[in-house]
């Protein structure tokens, strides 16, 4: 039966994927976890655990050959796979996201965005067509869309996403405020960035009451 990997762990990954991406443009070939523990500020025994649960990919003397170590993270993370992706809400959000050509580069390609405001259909969004909510459907089926990025209020989240999934789409990356309730076997990444932010507040409030 194959580990099961903490979801601390997976959140770590993209992180090490990121350097690792760095390092190889750069022209390293080799690193050890000591390098790349403070490069990346972690520990160097966080790094070989982290990297055991994948069966260690470092070899004793040598450290961690960065291109493997780059592949076989990104197959991890599923980033050997295209993903097929549309955006529903083309306001602010949902059309900055459009906007950023990054993701296409580790294979998450925006194919079709949508809205349910008729002023909007027609606008050209990078490559992308805003399109009226009841192409969606067909759309999915016909492009093999496998996520949905949700960046519409949260009123009407949990009903688009129901129907998003009743048509085959099996991710949703969900930028609306409210918890969605997929069936067993959707998967949901929930991105809230106030979040962060109250994090940082947090942060910054008790760093300013510490004495000096
Ligand atoms: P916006 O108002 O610019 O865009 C929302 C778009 O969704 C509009 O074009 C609207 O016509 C469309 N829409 C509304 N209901 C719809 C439906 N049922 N089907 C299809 N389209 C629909 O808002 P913005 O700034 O783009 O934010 C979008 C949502 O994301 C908001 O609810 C906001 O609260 C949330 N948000 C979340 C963040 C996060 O970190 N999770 C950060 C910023 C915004």
């Amino acid at each position: 039966m194959e580990k099961e990997i903490s979801q601390a762990v997976i959140g770590r990954l993209p992180r090490y994927f990121r350097y690792l991406g760095e390092l190889k443009d750069n022209g390293v070939q080799r690193i050890s976890s000591q390098e790349l523990s403070s490069l990346m500020k972690v520990t160097a025994s966080q790094i070989r655990q982290d990297l055991n649960n994948f069966g260690g990919f470092g070899q004793q003397g040598y450290g961690y050959n960065v291109e493997y170590l780059y592949q076989e993270i990104g197959n991890i993370l599923g980033l050997n796979v295209e993903h097929h992706l549309i955006i529903i809400g083309a306001g602010n959000l949902g059309q900055a996201l459009a906007n950023y050509l990054n993701f296409e580069k580790r294979g998450f390609l925006f194919k079709g965005i949508f809205d349910c405001n008729p002023a909007l259909y027609g606008r050209k969004v990078r490559s992308l067509t805003v399109q009226p909510m009841e192409a969606v459907e067909s759309f999915i089926l016909e492009n093999q869309v496998d996520i949905a990025v949700l960046t519409i209020p949260k009123e009407s989240a949990v009903e688009v996403a129901d129907m998003l999934v009743k048509n085959g789409v099996k991710a949703i990356w969900n930028f609306a405020h409210v918890d969605l309730n997929v069936p067993e076997g959707i998967q949901v990444e929930n991105v809230h960035l106030s979040d962060s932010l109250m994090k940082l507040s947090y942060n910054l409030a008790k760093y300013n009451s510490q004495p000096t």
